[in-house]
């Protein structure tokens, strides 16, 4: 870009998962040579992307909520606006959009975020929207910049996109299409940027990230432990995290990696939905309630202090009360440190959609307060648990009083201390004093002396 490029403003909104959020990440990268900077004001916006989710019907619903009033926005500016929708409602539901919101000037899919400068220049000659939502051959990871922007202390690099195992609730394989593997350089090669950019976390993501699987610079075939193993080798990553796994995908290398690789940390997301089997058939989930219980005993053998963190559905068609309560014991039985809970939804397209015993929004209301209520407990007895211990909090920056620090624990828990702000970047001994059901309160153990390992790559 030059002094003589016009300065434009880019608003992007973002729903869903963290994957959606390193993509408009992305989005931002591959739009700031056109001379776009990012904007959070709406009525100096040149551009608004709405980066959508389709998992529930909800989320949905806020995409159009959202499009009638940037029709305003637009109307405003006399016009100057160009209005973008990507994501997996884009995907999804491309025709629907233009219909119901013929303000809209490109639709776009996840895969083609790499087309997007094109699809600007095309959007301003055309008449009606400019639509991509193939799937195409290409890998748009190739085409994509590479950052330049200054991370954060934590970021997120995407390793692993789509998804084969076509769950009976979920529209993520129609969205995101099949599973794919970003190769192993690659993704080296973007943490060893995003550390050098000022990153000390990287979580990498995935919708099954632990399917990842790719020949390595060794000439083997990596899996998700070997690839975490050569990340940690990253001067200045302090810690590596992943998500979101399936657990048919935990293989032995990956658990044995969590015992033996200090920068992996010791939190897991690892989404159950049911703990009934005859619901997680009905599912498509492939594994048992108990073969979950194996998997975190396994997990557990290899790393005693491992968190775990789920996702569950309450009233899939065909749960009965049993189902239910099937589900209540294997939350009591693995005692999760944090979790998401949702109501089925039914979602255009999927299997479950048209199943016979669809379970009444009542019976589901009800079923999501027992299951959450449950969940609270468990997360606060969790982070009273942590109280009195000694905790390695990796600093994010300053917390929301004045003089106060935030940062997390290996467990991931939002930590809230007293600390200069050079401590930022850093990973420093926190002792615990409080365990809130939210968050954690604590006093720095020790002057900041962090070890080899753990300082700052700049
Ligand atoms: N790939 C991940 C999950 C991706 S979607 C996995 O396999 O677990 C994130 C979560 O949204 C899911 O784990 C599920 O709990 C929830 N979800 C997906 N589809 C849903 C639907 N139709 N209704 C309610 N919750 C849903
Ligand atoms: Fe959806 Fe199942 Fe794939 Fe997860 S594994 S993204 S829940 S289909
Ligand atoms: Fe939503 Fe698509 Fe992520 S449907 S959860 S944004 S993969």
């Amino acid at each position: 870009m030059t002094d003589a490029t016009p300065r434009k403003r880019l608003l992007i909104r973002t729903w869903g998962c963290q994957m959606n959020v390193y993509d408009s990440a992305r989005m931002a990268d591959v739009l700031a040579p056109l001379g776009y900077a990012p904007t959070e004001a709406v009525e100096e916006a040149d551009m608004v992307i709405l980066n959508t989710c389709h998992i529930r019907e909800k989320a949905t619903e806020k995409v159009f909520s959202d499009l009638g009033r940037l029709r305003e926005a637009k109307r405003e500016r006399g016009g100057e606006m160009v209005i973008a929708v990507a994501g997996c409602v884009a995907q999804a539901e491309g025709a629907e959009i233009t219909a119901r919101a013929p303000w809209v000037d490109i639709v776009l899919g996840p895969q083609s975020y790499h087309r997007l400068p094109e699809m600007v220049a095309r959007a301003s000659r055309a008449a009606g929207a400019v639509i991509e939502t193939d799937f195409p051959a290409e890998d748009k990871f190739d085409h994509l910049p590479e950052t330049t922007a200054p991370q954060g202390v934590t970021a997120f690099l995407t390793v692993q996109e789509g998804c084969d195992k076509f769950c009976s609730f979920c529209v993520v394989p129609y969205t995101r299409g099949s599973e794919y593997s970003r190769p192993a350089a690659a993704i080296v090669t973007e943490a060893e940027r995003l550390v050098s950019l000022g990153a000390r976390e990287l979580t990498l993501l995935g919708q099954n990230v632990n399917a990842w699987h790719g020949e390595g610079p060794d000439g083997r075939a990596w899996t998700l432990g070997r690839l975490v193993r050569r990340l940690a080798e990253i001067p200045g990553l302090a810690r590596i995290r992943y998500t979101t796994s399936h657990p048919r995908d935990m293989d032995d290398d990956l658990i044995a990696a969590h015992g033996d690789t200090p920068a992996l940390m010791p939190f897991l997301h690892l989404p159950v939905q049911s703990g009934s089997d005859r619901i997680l058939k009905a599912m498509n989930r492939g594994h048992t309630a108990d073969d979950y219980r194996r998997l975190v005993d396994r997990l557990r053998a290899a790393r005693p202090d491992l968190a775990l963190s789920t996702d569950i559905i309450a009233g899939h068609p065909g749960e009965s009360e049993a189902d239910h309560a099937a589900t209540l014991a294997l939350i009591r039985d693995i005692g999760f440190a944090q979790a998401f809970s949702f109501k089925y939804s039914a979602r255009p397209g999927t299997p479950a959609a048209t199943m016979a015993g669809q379970v009444e929004e009542a019976v589901k209301d009800a079923r999501l307060a027992e299951i959450q209520a449950l969940l609270r407990d468990q997360q606060t007895a969790f982070n009273r648990s942590r109280a009195g211990m000694v905790a390695d909090v990796l600093v994010t920056g300053p917390g929301r009083h004045p003089g106060q620090m935030a940062g997390r624990t290996p467990w991931l828990n939002p930590v809230h201390f007293d600390g200069p702000e050079s401590l930022a970047g850093q990973v420093v001994p926190v002792k615990i004093v409080a365990g809130n059901p939210n968050s954690l309160s604590g006093v720095l153990a020790a002057p900041a002396t962090p070890s080899a390992r753990e300082r700052p790559a700049a």
